[in-house]
């Protein structure tokens, strides 16, 4: 862990971290359904769906219960409808079990789970040591340590995923990897971003080669 990294990332977020109905909550199956919409959707379009989605279906038993038709109508419009088909699917298989997943290789066992997923739900909702890797993850990473590796090729994501797991703050693991994600999101954004007032330019390897453009 580089707990200054860490630090200043978690200052930034609580001070400018989205106020997102699924950040209230540690209950699992909340969070697993808020990743599912979060996988192809932006958070701005997938929050009213989420809020509809939980209402009709507060829980894996009542998702488990209901049918495709139904499942399928609540994600009318959010697209990919792949992503609801598994989500039922892995309902009625936890709803068979009695109980959400415990463990990453549980949770990373469920349909339409992958690395990602798997680890935003354990770190959010059971503070399990996962840190998450997705583009603006890359981003934040390349920039800030001045990582020049292709993220498309076996070598990079190894580097980028050594990278990610010692940065990852493991007294507090989702409120590292949310505050990462909004971060990349709303601070360290692709193209030009807004170096002059970036709470992490003294420590950013980019920004002092002049390269923070260019990554990754
Ligand atoms: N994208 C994917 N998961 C997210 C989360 N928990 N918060 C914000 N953006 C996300």
């Amino acid at each position: 862990m580089n707990r200054e990294f860490a630090a200043a990332l978690e200052e930034w977020y609580d001070v400018n971290g989205r106020d997102l109905p699924w950040r209230h909550t540690r209950n699992p199956y909340l969070i697993w359904v808020s990743e599912i919409i979060l996988q192809q959707t932006r958070v701005a379009q997938g929050m009213d769906y989420y809020r509809r989605f939980v209402e009709r279906f507060p829980d894996f038993g009542q998702l488990a219960a209901a049918s495709e038709v139904e499942v399928m109508r609540m994600w009318q419009g959010l697209g990919y409808y792949s992503r609801a088909r598994h989500l039922h699917a892995a309902a009625r298989m936890i709803a068979q079990a009695g109980r959400f997943p415990s463990t990453y290789a549980g949770v990373r066992a469920l349909p339409g789970v992958g690395d990602y997923t798997a680890a935003a739900i354990c770190s959010i909702a059971y503070g399990l040591p996962y840190a998450v890797l997705d583009g603006n993850v890359f981003r934040v990473l390349a920039r800030h340590f001045l990582i020049d590796e292709p993220i498309d090729t076996t070598r990079g994501r190894k580097v980028f995923r050594a990278m990610a797991d010692e940065m990852l703050d493991t007294s507090s693991p989702g409120l590292y990897n949310q505050a990462i994600m909004d971060f990349g999101a709303l601070q360290c954004v692709p193209g030009v971003p807004d170096c002059l007032r970036c709470p992490l330019c003294d420590t950013c390897m980019a920004l002092r080669h002049g390269r923070a453009k260019q990554l990754p």
